[in-house]
């Protein structure tokens, strides 16, 4: 249960502290090409490791990937107050046509599951330089789980009985498909009618902002988000790792719309199983089909 991860900043750093809190692996191992910061992440979250679940947490090199079931890429640069995450697509290309292709060579059995923005071209770039390997995109599945947050505290009931996704883009385009909401099995609007709360196109709108804007605000504040997608990087590979077969929205090619992009999928130990194209009103379609325009916009520019 080896887990290798590439770019020990803080998404990476605190995506193996999540793994190694939830014991999600027997084995962390940290690549980064700031050696000595990899060496000193790995050493900080080993420490934590005794008092949790006794991972073993290390930093090497790429042929220290070898043995991994999945290896996280969260190698690149992340964005700066008031940027997109599309304009760090030229750096970050650049940086995997660097990365990929050695840890495709040292880790030939892993799952590659990307974190680095653009994440969705990144997907695709990745699914072109390890064609042998199965490739996912973290996707939205942080902003499912942000939709699902803000949705809960409306609700007054625990976010992990709201079932929501978020669809498409993990960016500006993204698609809050409402048609898929539900809380105790009920549309969100029955929900709220049936316990008496206030359920207004307000509310609504606040919330898909709230969910859009999320990742924003935080850089805002802090310079960079790195907790929530800590998270949904170990969620995602714990579901890897244990075959589980779990509902989530990770980005992949999505033939019916020619690019990557998330919709929700079954992610096994080999990768996504199935994906799901869920039942969207027209307006949700056409956003979708907006999102995906940008999207294969945005992948033209690395060809
Ligand atoms: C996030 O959504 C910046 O993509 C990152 O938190």
């Amino acid at each position: 249960m080896k887990v290798g991860i590439v770019g020990a900043g803080l998404v990476g750093a605190t995506a193996a502290y999540a793994l190694t809190l939830r014991d999600s692996c027997s084995e962390v191992v940290l690549v980064d090409q700031d050696t000595e910061r990899a060496r000193a992440e790995a050493l900080d979250i080993a420490h934590a490791s005794p008092i949790s679940h006794g991972a073993r947490v290390s930093s090497g090199d790429y042929p220290d990937l070898s043995g991994s079931r999945v290896v996280m890429i969260a190698a690149g640069a992340n964005q700066k107050p008031g940027e997109g995450r599309l304009e760090l697509l030229d750096r970050n290309a650049a940086i995997f046509r660097m990365v990929i292709p050695q840890v495709a060579q040292h880790a030939p059995g892993a799952v590659l599951l990307i974190a680095t923005n653009p994440v969705d071209a990144l997907t695709d770039l990745t699914v072109r330089l390890a064609p042998d390997h199965a490739v996912m995109g973290s996707g939205t599945v942080l902003d499912s789980a942000r939709l699902r947050y803000l949705i809960a505290q409306r609700a007054r009931v625990d976010a992990t009985n709201v079932h929501a996704y978020v669809l498409g883009e993990h960016g500006d385009s993204e698609v809050i498909a409402w048609s898929t909401a539900t809380v105790a099995g009920l549309p969100v609007a029955e929900f709220m009618r049936a316990r008496g709360l206030p359920w207004t196109p307000e509310i609504r709108a606040e919330i898909e902002a709230g969910t859009r804007d999320a990742a924003a605000s935080i850089i805002g504040g802090k310079r960079a988000t790195y907790y929530g997608i800590g998270a949904a990087l170990a969620r995602i590979t714990e579901r890897v790792l244990g075959d589980r077969r779990a509902v989530l929205t990770v980005s992949a090619p999505t033939p019916e719309y020619g690019v990557s992009l998330s919709v929700p999928r079954i992610v096994a130990s080999g990768g996504i199983e199935a994906s799901i194209l869920p039942q969207l009103t027209d307006d949700e379609k056409a956003a979708l089909e907006r999102s995906a325009a940008v999207l294969r916009e945005t992948l033209a520019r690395v060809e």
